[in-house]
């Protein structure tokens, strides 16, 4: 039986040894991976077959004969089975799961069918699951990394939160929590440094507006939470050098709107990839790298709050974040800061909200109102 969790010990790839002098090694697995190079290469077994001899003509398989055998794959089996399982869901069930489950369930057997899924096969996809589901904590979220690596929290929180507008201007653009966000970040004053203890890192002056994105007009009692890395690319649950809830800090808006405060200029980091998530992007040949990003979570009284993260302009991750966060109006430019002992940079930025109202009126989808919006992500409203 194929084992997801065979010792795949990959070797570093040497495109990505290190970013700003740092190896990208994390949780004492090497994020490097190259799988294609290395799985064969270092004579271990690929018993699903997962690396292509030749990527190039992988591509062609899939491309010809995919849409061509869809049909006569599908008409191998009983024709009836999968609508005998959507069916067996009982009279109980409320309307949103079983249309959910009967459509999962469908692109499920298509799937399974389409790629004639084996029993080994399937075995090794459910060792995944309950490896990532033993080593998932309070601290660790190894099912939402899987799901990240694949794509499906950036997707969902694009369904969620799309909103058209008339209007000339747009609501911030959302973008994915992530694992790292901690609830009860510090209350700090405007100016604040959220920083301590690293002297090294690039120190920034941040700023900014929150405004309402119809009105321009700014939103007194906005709530700022903001969380990023150290420039060891870890954050600070994840390292035992760095104090409580450093990098992190909560900041309510004024009558101006205006927010204000010190943080570093983010470093790209990988993701922890010790895990079936890491083994996951190994089998995939992809590397590890987020772009360098500062998280948020930007709610204020009668606003649908906005969970989002900036990225450096400069950074080379831009076109390849390992978890599809990344959106055009999210990118943004550090400049050089003069006369500030405490940064060399500064970063304006400002954030406009939509109402619950106004979200509800231009988009007919979940994740509007006051509700949904403390459901969806498990954070509550704006406190
Ligand atoms: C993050 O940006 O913190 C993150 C997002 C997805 C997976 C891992 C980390
Ligand atoms: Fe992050």
């Amino acid at each position: 039986m194929p084992d997801f969790k065979q010792n795949v010990k990959l070797e570093q790839d040497s495109r990505e040894t290190s970013i700003n002098g740092r190896m990208y090694d994390q949780s004492s697995q090497n994020a490097n991976a190259s799988p294609a190079k290395t799985l064969r290469d270092q004579g271990l077994s690929d018993p699903l077959n997962l690396v292509p001899e030749d990527p190039s003509s992988m591509a062609n398989h899939i491309d010809s004969n995919h849409s061509d055998n869809k049909q006569a794959k599908a008409d191998r089996f009983d024709p009836n089975f999968t609508q005998s399982v959507i069916n067996a869901t009982g009279p109980k069930a409320s309307p949103r799961m079983r249309k959910v489950m009967a459509s999962m369930i469908q692109h499920i057997h298509d799937f399974a069918r389409e790629n004639e899924i084996t029993v080994d096969e399937w075995m090794a996809g459910v060792e995944m699951i309950n490896e990532a589901g033993r080593m998932s904590t309070a601290v660790r979220n190894e099912g939402q990394l899987l799901c990240d690596v694949i794509g499906l929290e950036s997707l969902v929180d694009d369904i969620t939160y799309k909103l058209t507008s008339e209007s000339s201007s747009l609501p911030t653009s959302t973008a994915i929590l992530g694992p790292f966000w901690r609830a009860d970040a510090p209350r700090l004053e405007m100016d604040s440094n959220i920083v301590h203890n690293i002297p090294d890192g690039d120190h920034t002056y941040m700023h900014g507006t929150v405004k309402d994105f119809l009105t321009d007009e700014p939103i007194e009692g906005a709530e700022l939470d903001v969380w990023h890395t150290a420039p060891n690319g870890l954050y600070e649950q994840q390292d035992e050098n760095q104090v409580d809830f450093n990098l992190r800090g909560r900041f309510t808006t004024g009558k101006d709107g205006k927010y204000s405060f010190y943080c570093l200029r983010p470093t790209s980091y990988p993701i922890p990839n010790d895990g079936p998530a890491g083994k996951l992007l190994a089998l995939l040949d992809r590397h590890p790298m987020r772009p360098a990003h500062i998280h948020f979570i930007v709610s204020a009284p009668k606003y649908k709050p906005i969970i989002t993260q900036i990225f450096d302009r400069r950074d080379k991750h831009l076109t390849d974040d390992a978890v599809f966060a990344v959106k055009d109006s999210l990118v943004v430019d550090f400049l050089p800061r003069q006369g500030d002992d405490q940064a060399d940079f500064e970063l304006q930025y400002d954030f406009n909200l939509a109402t619950f109202e106004q979200a509800k009126k231009d988009s007919g989808l979940t994740g509007t109102t006051e509700e949904s919006a403390s459901s969806g992500t498990g954070l509550g409203p704006h406190a």
